[in-house]
């Protein structure tokens, strides 16, 4: 009897083990609101290939936001290729080691420029007095779409100079956007490996006029 006990202590101690060891995925978001609160900005990731698929419905939901006058001047090109990632990021090392960004960036975790995504995500934008607005739709449809899917993202803003730099250029001409349009932001995409806290929110900033 006593035998019998110690093994089902054993067992139900190895599952519990087992379970903190995996850590089960985050429960998919329920509602819009628990997607637009639990969503964060993921810097590190699994080394983990993102499906085709997946990548292409995050794209297809940034696609169904809205933009003025539904002009949709927005370009969208996704990157999954490590080869083509890793080429980039050698070039932009090269650009920025020895640098205060460099000195910032280049931590012992860094894996690429973007935020050590396996992909991306790059958006274009014709120039227009509502192009800001229209790829930010966009954008924020793409992260709650990936956030739905067990994805996490990161808008990143600083890897437009450099693709916009002479060291860059190759990178950027390689995403074949159309002329006149003009490269906003790269999207990182992957299964994240961080949960991040909230960052805070200034709910101050909402303001009812009577
Ligand atoms: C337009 C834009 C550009 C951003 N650029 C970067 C960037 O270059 N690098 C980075 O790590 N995060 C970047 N971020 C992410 C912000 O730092 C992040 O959204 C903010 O700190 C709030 O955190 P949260 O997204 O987890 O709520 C950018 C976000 C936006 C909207």
């Amino acid at each position: 009897m006593k035998q019998i006990i110690i093994t089902i202590l054993l067992c139900a101690t190895a599952l519990v083990g087992l379970r903190l060891a995996t850590k089960p995925a985050e429960k998919a978001p329920q509602t819009v609101r628990e997607a637009i609160e639990g969503r964060r900005s993921i810097r590190q990731y699994e080394e983990r290939e993102v499906e085709r698929e997946k990548l292409q419905q995050i794209a297809e939901c940034g696609v169904l936001a809205p933009s003025a006058m539904n002009r949709q001047e927005w370009e969208l090109r996704i990157v999954g290729s490590k080869a083509w990632i890793d080429r980039c990021t050698a070039a932009f090392v090269e650009q920025v080691k020895g640098t205060p960004l460099g000195d910032h960036l280049l931590t012992a975790d860094f894996k690429n420029m973007f935020r050590n995504a396996p992909a991306v995500i790059f958006v274009a934008a014709k120039p227009s007095t509502y192009a800001g607005v229209n790829v930010g739709l966009l954008g924020e449809n793409m992260m709650l779409a990936a956030y739905e899917l067990g994805l996490g993202t990161c808008c990143l803003g600083s890897p437009v100079g450099f693709l916009n730099s002479e060291a860059g250029s190759q990178f950027l001409a390689s995403l074949g956007f159309s002329e006149g349009y003009v490269l906003q932001y790269a999207l990182a995409v992957g299964y994240p490996a961080e949960q991040p806290e909230a960052k805070p929110r200034d709910m101050s900033k909402i303001v009812f006029v009577e």
